[in-house]
């Protein structure tokens, strides 16, 4: 595939294969991750990746969104729950001030998509997620104080293929009787201006 195959074929995965990533996989992620675009080259993300069988429940107990719906909305059953997870932690001691946030978040943001598509290219699918429980997921993973945690992937091999579609009135996602996700996307001459607005 190429990159851009990967980037338009790509759809978020809320439920898996009951089938352990190899740590191989998931550190090729890490390092596209590791040299993802950064202001500055501070490099203030770390991570935590997490394929331990006994570590897993304690993840999926602390995040939210759709990949905590019921099977009959779309969620995983006990079995298809994510088999991996990276967590992009944002380390405070390598950012020079409260201003250096906002950077902060983009480099999350590049560094997340490097990881998802690395992740696609391997196989496996991904759920970006940013409804989780800091203040519970912390002691759980034993994550010091100076470190924030700013965004939880959910990986593993899909059980599901969720398409992309034009959107037309809503860009709700929603699931056909079959439990097929749909995700509307807006048509490209909706969103780009050529030269001047
Ligand atoms: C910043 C961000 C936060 C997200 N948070 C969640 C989340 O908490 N739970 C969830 O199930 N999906 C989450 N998603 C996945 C989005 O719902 C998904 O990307 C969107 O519906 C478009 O679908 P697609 O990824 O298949 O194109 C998040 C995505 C992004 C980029």
């Amino acid at each position: 595939m190429s990159v851009y195959e990967i980037a338009v074929t790509r759809r978020s995965i809320r439920r898996f294969k009951d089938k352990a990533v190899p740590y191989e996989a998931l550190e090729k992620c890490l390092n596209a991750g590791r040299l993802a675009p950064c202001g500055r080259n501070h490099q203030v993300c770390e991570y935590i990746v997490i394929n331990d069988a006994e570590v897993l429940p304690g993840v999926f107990e602390n995040i939210g969104g759709s990949v905590k719906m019921p099977p009959e909305k779309g969620g995983p059953r006990p079995e298809q729950s994510p088999k991996a997870y990276i967590i992009i932690l944002i380390n405070k001691t390598w950012e020079e001030d409260a201003n250096r946030r906002r950077i902060s978040l983009y480099d999350v943001g590049m560094a997340a998509e490097n990881i998802i598509l690395v992740a696609y290219e391997q196989g496996l699918g991904t759920c970006p997620i940013l409804m989780f429980h800091e203040n519970n997921l912390k002691p759980v993973l034993n994550i010091p104080d100076e470190y924030d945690i700013a965004l939880v992937i959910a990986m593993g091999y899909p059980d599901e293929s969720p398409v992309a579609e034009v959107a037309t009135d809503s860009v709700e996602g929603w699931l056909d009787d079959k439990l097929v996700r749909h995700v509307p996307k807006r048509k490209l001459e909706d969103i780009v201006h050529h030269n001047r607005f």
